[in-house]
Parts: structure tokens; sequence; C-alpha cells
């Protein structure tokens, strides 16, 4: 039997009960043509199984259990899950994965499922491959962790809570929320001005990143809610094949650290349609990553879409082929950014920046390569190169604190062919127009700009530059 009669075995299960109430959905099941994607991702139509009929939603206290477990699914709750937000699932999780994840049963894939109508409390826990054939880890409940540093085993991770590890296919996908539980972290008195007074307070500061993924392939994260993280809450790192698509993040504004996304030595990345409103980066992309493809998703208030921080401690950092497009930044601190520090080296290459909406946002375009998060930060005679680098169709308005445009490239190493084109920025109040800041940025205008930008300096830049003293990754 293929991977995709079987997801849509499981979901004709899960649906079951409902057909003849909803012989609509249903109907529209049938009409699905899965298909796996060169790379092993799979991309099914815009309406894909996430859109669940209203029985199976989440937080329906009426959803029963399954009338019967078909091959290759296995409900937690037959592993001794309780579900009641209170009693700790994490050995019914573990013990439903390493079933799953050893099955023979299948040759294609088996799910593990968290059904609606119940909130499972798990404890940081690392779900290890490799597994005998594709997962499907399907979340239409709700998953939380221990509430906060107090609540929180002594003998666990206080880094991570969810990590997949080792894992060659699988999704990631449902109707439901995982939800971080991160107030009382974001309060530690370490965190920036949660001490007494605004102050910002020495001692542990760990806090754990929701969902990790580490040295796993052919992934596909679709359909869930994942909100308050106590820190990041999402990082892949040494990945490969990573397919994002409809996904719904939240946090505060204020909530420190909570990035949407992290991505580090991670390629062939695709975040699609999604929406994510948080306290820090929407998603950042650091060292090790490349082809990566960004599109139509929502970043709300946080810090916009950021390439970096590369070069910290002097390292040697590499990101290239990366888009973002047909994206919207709504009052960000910034919209598209490349941070580098003082003294790294490598470089950022092939960066595109196409068709993005920006609503009140602080620095709409900016790189940035005197990043500094601490205090005494030296200039240094070596910088990550960021070169090839297009912005076209960045359109809307600016928070007026600061300049629409901001090119701080390295004394070292200039900026070079930075390529904009199509840009209208306009202040967000008022009539006050701020010139666009360049230091050091060697590229071209294609069209006419909004602010005009003057200050690029035109061609390749003139210091010989020793091939040696620049690595290109
Ligand atoms: C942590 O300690 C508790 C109580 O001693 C024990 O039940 C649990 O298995 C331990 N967890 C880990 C991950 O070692
Ligand atoms: C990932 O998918 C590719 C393409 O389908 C396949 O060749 C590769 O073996 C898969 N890797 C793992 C670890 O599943
Ligand atoms: C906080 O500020 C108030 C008013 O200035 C002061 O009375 C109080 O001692 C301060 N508390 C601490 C812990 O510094
Ligand atoms: C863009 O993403 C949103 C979810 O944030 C979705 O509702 C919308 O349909 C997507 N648009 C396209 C053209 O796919
Ligand atoms: C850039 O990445 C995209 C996928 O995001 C890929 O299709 C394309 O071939 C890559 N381009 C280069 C030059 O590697
Ligand atoms: C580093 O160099 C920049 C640009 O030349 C300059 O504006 C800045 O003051 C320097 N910073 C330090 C700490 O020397
Ligand atoms: C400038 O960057 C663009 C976009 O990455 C690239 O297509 C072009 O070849 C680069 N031009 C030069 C002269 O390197």
């Amino acid at each position: 039997m293929g991977k995709f009669h079987l997801t849509l075995l499981f979901l004709h299960t899960l649906f079951a009960i409902n057909a003849c109430l909803f012989p609509a959905s249903h109907a529209r099941h049938h009409r699905h043509t899965y298909k796996r994607h060169k790379h092993g991702h799979y991309i099914s139509p815009p309406d894909s199984g996430i859109s669940l009929p209203p029985s199976s939603q989440p937080n329906n206290p009426s959803a029963d259990p399954p009338a019967y477990a078909p091959r290759g699914v296995f409900d937690v709750r037959s592993f001794g899950a309780v579900g009641d937000g209170v009693s700790d699932d994490t050995e019914a999780f573990k013990a439903a994965w390493d079933a799953a994840c050893s099955s023979t049963d299948n040759s294609d894939s088996t799910a593990l499922h968290a059904p609606s109508g119940h909130t499972f409390m798990i404890q940081s826990t690392i779900f290890s491959g490799p597994c005998q054939t594709d997962i499907i880890f399907q979340i239409d409940g709700s998953v939380v962790p221990p509430d906060g540093p107090e609540q929180w085993p002594k003998n666990t991770s206080k880094h991570q809570w969810l990590v997949f590890y080792k894992v060659g296919g699988m999704s990631l996908q449902g109707g439901g929320r995982i939800d971080g539980r991160g107030g009382k972290w974001w309060e530690l008195p370490c965190k920036p001005h949660r001490g007494p007074n605004g102050t910002t307070l020495p001692g542990p500061c760990d806090s754990p990143i929701a969902i990790r993924f580490f040295e796993s392939s052919n992934l596909t994260v679709k359909g869930l809610q994942i909100q308050n993280s106590p820190q990041f809450h999402f990082r892949f790192d040494v990945c490969h094949n990573v397919h994002i698509e409809s996904i719904h993040i939240t946090s505060p504004a204020l909530s420190p650290n909570t990035d949407g996304i992290h991505i580090e030595n991670t390629n062939n990345v695709q975040i699609y349609n999604s929406f994510i409103s948080n306290g820090d980066d929407c998603v950042s992309i650091g060292s090790g990553c490349f082809d990566v493809d960004i599109r139509n998703i929502t970043c709300g208030h946080g810090h916009g879409i950021s390439i970096g921080s590369l070069g910290n401690h002097n390292s040697r950092a590499c990101v290239h082929n990366v888009t973002v497009r047909d994206s919207l930044m709504r009052e960000t601190s910034n919209g598209v950014r490349i941070k580098t520090w003082q003294g790294g080296s490598g470089a950022v290459s092939g960066v595109t920046f196409d068709n993005i909406r920006m609503d009140s946002v602080r620095n709409p375009i900016i790189i940035d390569q005197y990043y500094c998060s601490g205090k005494g930060c030296n200039n240094q005679t070596s910088a990550v190169l960021v070169t090839d680098i297009v912005y076209s169709s960045l359109k809307g308005t600016y928070d007026v604190r600061s300049p629409p445009m901001h090119f701080g490239c390295s004394d070292a190493v200039p900026c070079s062919n930075i390529t904009l084109s199509d840009i209208e920025l306009l202040p967000a109040v008022g009539e006050m127009v701020l010139d666009p800041f360049c230091w050091n940025a060697y590229g071209s205008l294609e069209s006419l700009t909004i602010p005009p930008v003057f200050c690029l300096q035109e061609g390749i830049p003139p210091q010989p530059i020793l091939e040696s003293s620049i690595d290109h990754c």
C-alpha cells in the first residue's frame, strides 16, 4: 500500500464516525491526490487533512476514543496516557513512540496519535530514530510541559522540551496545539528587565526550546498551533529536507528569546503559509544553512526575519541561496535583516527578498555588520562577507525612529552587489522622511526608490580584495 493511501486510510478512520454527519468533508478527503515530492516531503493540496471536521477539533470534550485502532496507528491512550493536563503522560508517549518507531506492520508509515479533547502533559523527552518506517506524529489534542522552572523535573534537560533525534521521514502534524507554558520562564530575574525594579540579574537562565529537531531529514511540520515557548519555538540543527506549512506560532511581544523558527546547519528548507507572532526573530537563519525558501508568511511584532547573527567568536559562517517572498511584516522591529559580528569569516550570498509588505516596521531593510549583543565589541580586521543580495518590491511603512534602509557594512570587507528595485517605504506617521544609511555598501539601483538612495556606492569595492582573505564558502 502506498504511503499516501495509508495517510488517507488513517484520515478516513479518524473521520469514519463523522462521515455521515459530514459527508462534504469526507468527500473532500476522497478527492485528494497526495504526491510525493522529489525530496521526500508530503506536498498536499491547500485544503489538506489539517482542516478537521468540527468534532475532531481540539478541546472538544465530546470526542470519543476511536471504535478500533487501525493498523499502524498508535494512540497514546492505549499506552496509558491520561490526557487530563495534570497526569504525567511522558512514559505513555515514549512507549507509543517506541512501538510506532519499531513497527514493521506497514512498510510505509505508522502514526502516533494524541487525540483531540485531551491535554497531555509531558516532560522533556527525546524521541529518537531511526525508525522502521516514516512516522506521522499526529497531534489533535493539546500537549503541555510541566508549568515553569519550579515544576520542571530536576533531572530533565532545561534546554529543550520535545526533541526529535536522528529521525528520517516524519510528519509532525494535526489540528492540535503545543503550548510551552513559557510565562514563568520569561519572568526569571535573569531575563532582560525582569529583576526587581526592571533590572536584569545574574543567575541560571536556561529555558527550554519547545520543539527541536536534531540530525534529522525529510521532515514535515504542518497544521499545528504552537504557542508560548519558554525559548525558541522550533529549532532545527543539522537537518536536511524540512518542509513547514500552515503553522501558527504565537507568544507575547515581550516574551524574551522566543524565536519562531530557528535553523542552523540545515538545508533545503521550505517555510510556507504560516503565521508567526512572537517576541524575537520570526525566522532566524544561522550558519551552515542553504537552499532556504520562505513564502507567504506573516510576522507579527517580534524582530522580523533574520539571517544571523553570524561570525560570533571569530567563527566561519556560510549561508547561501535564501529566498523570502510574498510575505508581510507587521509592526516588527526589523523587516529583513542580515546581522554579523566583527571578526568572523565566510559569506552570506545569494539572498533574495521579494514582494514583502512592511507595516510600521522599525528597520524594514537592514544589514548590520557591527552586531554586538553585549558591550565592548571591538572592530576587527575580518568579517563575514555579504554579497549578491537582492531587495525587490518591498513596500509599505516604517516607524520613523530609524531610517527605512540601513546598510552598515564592515570596514574590513564591504558589502557588494546589493540590488534594489521597486522599493517604496513611507513613514508610518507624519511627513518626516529619513535618509537611507549606508556604510561601505556597494551595489546598484534597478529602479527609482522611495525614499531615494544616494548612498549606495556603484560598482565593485575599489580596494583590491585578496582572494585569500575572502572565504567564499
Ligand atoms: C527523574 O527522576 C524521577 C524520580 O526519581 C524518575 O521517575 C524519572 O524517571 C527520572 N527521569 C529521568 C529522565 O531520568
Ligand atoms: C530522504 O528522502 C530522500 C529522497 O526521497 C531519500 O533518498 C533519503 O533516503 C531519505 N532519507 C532518510 C534518512 O529518510
Ligand atoms: C525599587 O525601587 C524602589 C523605589 O525607588 C525602592 O524603594 C526599592 O528599594 C527598590 N527595590 C530594589 C529591590 O532595589
Ligand atoms: C497564505 O498563508 C495564510 C496563512 O497564514 C493562508 O490563509 C493563505 O491561504 C495563504 N495564501 C496562499 C496564496 O497560499
Ligand atoms: C536554491 O534553492 C532552491 C530551493 O529553495 C533550489 O531549487 C535552487 O536550485 C537553489 N539554487 C542554487 C543555485 O543552488
Ligand atoms: C567600528 O567601525 C565603525 C565604522 O568605521 C565606526 O562607526 C565605529 O565607531 C567603530 N567601533 C568601534 C568600537 O571602534
Ligand atoms: C549579483 O547578484 C545577483 C543575485 O544574486 C547575481 O545574479 C549576479 O550574478 C551578481 N552579479 C555579480 C557581478 O556577481
